[in-house]
């Protein structure tokens, strides 16, 4: 069939590694009006991320970490400064870089397959059955291929999660944004989830800016862990975490880097939790 010079997809080329994108956060400031005054949610932020690099924010509560990440989606402004991904400046959202959200945001009148898929429908170079095989690709990636017929409220948190986790690869981003996708989870299904994070991203090679409260799962996910400050928002210190991988929440090397991630939050004057 001729596609009058469009190029035709296939679920092969669609299910290729792609290349990471790296990011570049340029003096980033972003303010908020509120009953209470003017808030500095983030104070010229800047930022590298290496193509494939997985980087963990940590910080207190308000300190900007969630705004700094819908500013890298693309899904706010900053009031000054900029963000590239892959050296282009970021205006809108767009389907290279994805957000992956604490509380599931699947829709619950899809099933689990059509939830994977919808993003796929929004692909014109794929056939039908591409878009079925792309979506099935990932399902067994998350370890959900038994489940591909639930309904949504069905699935118990650690599942929607997981559903949430195949939605936002299928379109195969670039850069996955990930704002404390776990933390609703109990510690089991959290430890599972870690091992599984860490070969889907060996195995899909993507560049991940992670928000967590969960130091240890910062220190057990990131090459590098940043640590916010608060009012105003900055970037205050950073931990290379220099672990073998895959690494094992628990380990004592871990548990290491963990306390020393801890002390550093306190001493802004702050805690952690979890
Ligand atoms: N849409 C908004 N309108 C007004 N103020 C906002 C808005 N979004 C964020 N803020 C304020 O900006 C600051 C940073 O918020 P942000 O959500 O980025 O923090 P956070 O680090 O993600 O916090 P948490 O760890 O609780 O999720 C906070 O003081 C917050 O009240
Ligand atoms: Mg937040």
């Amino acid at each position: 069939m001729h596609l009058a010079g469009r190029h035709r997809s296939s679920a092969t080329e669609e299910l290729q590694v792609i290349a990471p994108s790296k990011l570049a956060i340029e003096e980033v400031s972003k303010s908020f009006q509120s009953a209470s005054g003017t808030v500095l949610a983030l104070d010229r932020v800047s930022l590298n991320v290496a193509e494939g690099e997985f980087v963990c924010l940590v910080g207190a509560s308000g300190c900007g970490k969630s705004t700094l990440l819908n500013i890298i989606a693309g899904l706010e402004k900053p009031d000054s400064g900029t963000v590239l991904a892959d050296g282009k400046p970021v205006t809108a959202p767009g389907r290279d870089r994805l957000v992956m959200f604490q509380e599931s945001a699947l829709f619950p009148w899809l099933n689990v397959f059509g939830n994977v898929l919808f993003p796929l429908k929004l692909k014109p170079n794929l056939t039908n059955k591409d878009r079925h095989d792309v979506a099935k690709y990932y399902l067994e990636l998350v370890g959900l291929t038994r489940f591909e017929r639930a309904n949504i409220h069905e699935l118990s948190g650690g599942m929607k999660q997981r559903v949430s986790l195949a939605r936002a690869l299928a379109p195969n981003p670039r850069v996955l944004l990930m704002d404390e996708p776990f933390a609703a989870l109990d510690a089991l299904t959290r430890e599972q989830l870690y091992g599984d994070i860490q070969e889907i991203w060996k195995a899909r090679r993507k560049t991940i800016v992670f928000v967590t409260h969960n130091v240890r799962e910062a220190a057990c996910l990131g090459d590098r862990v940043l640590i916010f400050s608060p009012h105003p928002g900055r970037i205050q210190e950073e931990f290379a975490v220099k672990l073998p991988r895959p690494r094992d929440i628990n380990s004592v090397d871990l548990a290491g880097y963990a306390t020393r991630i801890t002390k550093a939050l306190k001493s802004l004057g702050k805690t952690a939790t979890g």
